[in-house]
């Protein structure tokens, strides 16, 4: 391989330009040229490039965002998208291609894998950690610090005026975000993507609670288990307390990577360049029990079982302490 390709796709994820950076300098160091890919797989489609070397890289390990841009492309989901992506890719002779991003992203990068031939290793970027087969991803560490920054905050105002607060935090497929944040900023309850909201059940407990004196409460809910002013609104209708909806939005996405993804972008990115230099393909970083290892796109996509049972048992530990 003589020049690779990098791009990032999908929702932006605090990380993803220690990952360009780390790309960058271990292809380099390998004596092989890097393509920067602008704006995702639009950018492919679009031919939007830059020449990256060491020096464009600098100073750029600890700055949120991506330096390349990213998007989500809708064109590229269809075949007449993808034969413009790679054209591009053959124009600029790039040989292989790192793509870092979550779920959408791998499921085009296995379809330039498997239907064009476009070598290609992934690098996990996104805030959910909703990929099967890695223990982390990119940017889920410092979004779930920022998600409990915000808990700890609003906590002074919930135990001060003694009101009902529900958070709402990103997930649409997976409650990783919520489950974290609510254990450790110590919420009442936490509601995950799927799950049928149990309201008798939960005006019960609130009701209970204070008549025991719990007089304040923090409910966490994933955007995939529903809107925090619905839920809101149906809790101070049944309860007749004053109930308040949070929706945190993308701050979730933003800030400075902290030191667990600055190192775990590093460690991947160089990782996925010595996989594909080995002849990898169709497969993305991930990290188990602290190793790096490859998984197919398709095992990272689809099969998700074991953080079910993890998230379960966490969930289990939120009530009982809370
Ligand atoms: O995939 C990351 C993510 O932040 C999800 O948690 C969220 O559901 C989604 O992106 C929001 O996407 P957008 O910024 O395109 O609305």
């Amino acid at each position: 391989m003589r020049k690779i390709g990098v791009l990032t796709s999908g929702g932006d994820a605090p990380g993803m330009n220690a990952a360009i950076r780390s790309v960058v300098r271990k292809a380099t160091r390998e004596g092989v040229e890097v393509l920067g890919i602008l704006r995702g797989y639009e950018g492919l489609i679009n031919g939007e490039t830059m020449p990256l070397n060491s020096r464009s890289v600098s100073n750029i390990i600890g700055r949120g965002g991506t330096i390349l841009k990213t998007a989500r492309s809708k064109e590229f989901e269809t075949r007449a998208g993808q034969e413009k992506a790679v054209k591009t890719i053959k124009e600029n002779g790039i040989d292989g291609l790192v793509v870092i991003g979550g779920n959408g992203s791998f499921q085009g990068a296995n379809i330039l894998d498997k239907e064009w031939g476009i070598r290609n290793v992934g690098v996990p970027g996104t805030i959910d950690n909703d990929l099967g087969y890695t223990d982390y991803t990119v940017g889920c560490s410092t979004s779930v610090d920022t998600v409990l920054d915000a808990i700890d905050k609003i906590r002074d105002t919930v135990s001060s005026m003694e009101r009902i607060y529900v958070i709402e935090v990103m997930g649409r497929q997976e409650p990783y975000i919520a489950v974290m944040s609510g254990l450790a900023g110590g919420a009442e309850e936490v509601l995950f993507p799927g799950m049928e909201i149990d309201y008798a059940k939960l005006t019960k407990e609130i009701t209970e609670a204070r008549a025991r004196g719990k007089r304040s409460w923090i409910i966490v809910v994933s955007e995939g288990a529903g809107s925090a002013i619905v839920i809101s609104e149906e809790i101070g209708r049944l309860t007749g307390l004053d109930v308040r909806p949070i929706v945190l939005g993308h701050i979730q996405r933003g800030g400075s990577p902290d030191a667990s993804d600055r190192v775990l972008a590093t460690c991947m990115g160089g990782y996925a360049v010595a996989a594909l230099l080995k002849g990898h393909s169709g497969v993305t970083v991930s990290i188990q029990r602290r190793e790096l290892v490859l998984v197919p796109y398709e095992k990272a996509c689809f099969e998700r079982d074991k953080d079910r049972k993890l998230h379960a048992e966490l969930y289990r530990i939120i009530k009982e302490l809370s």
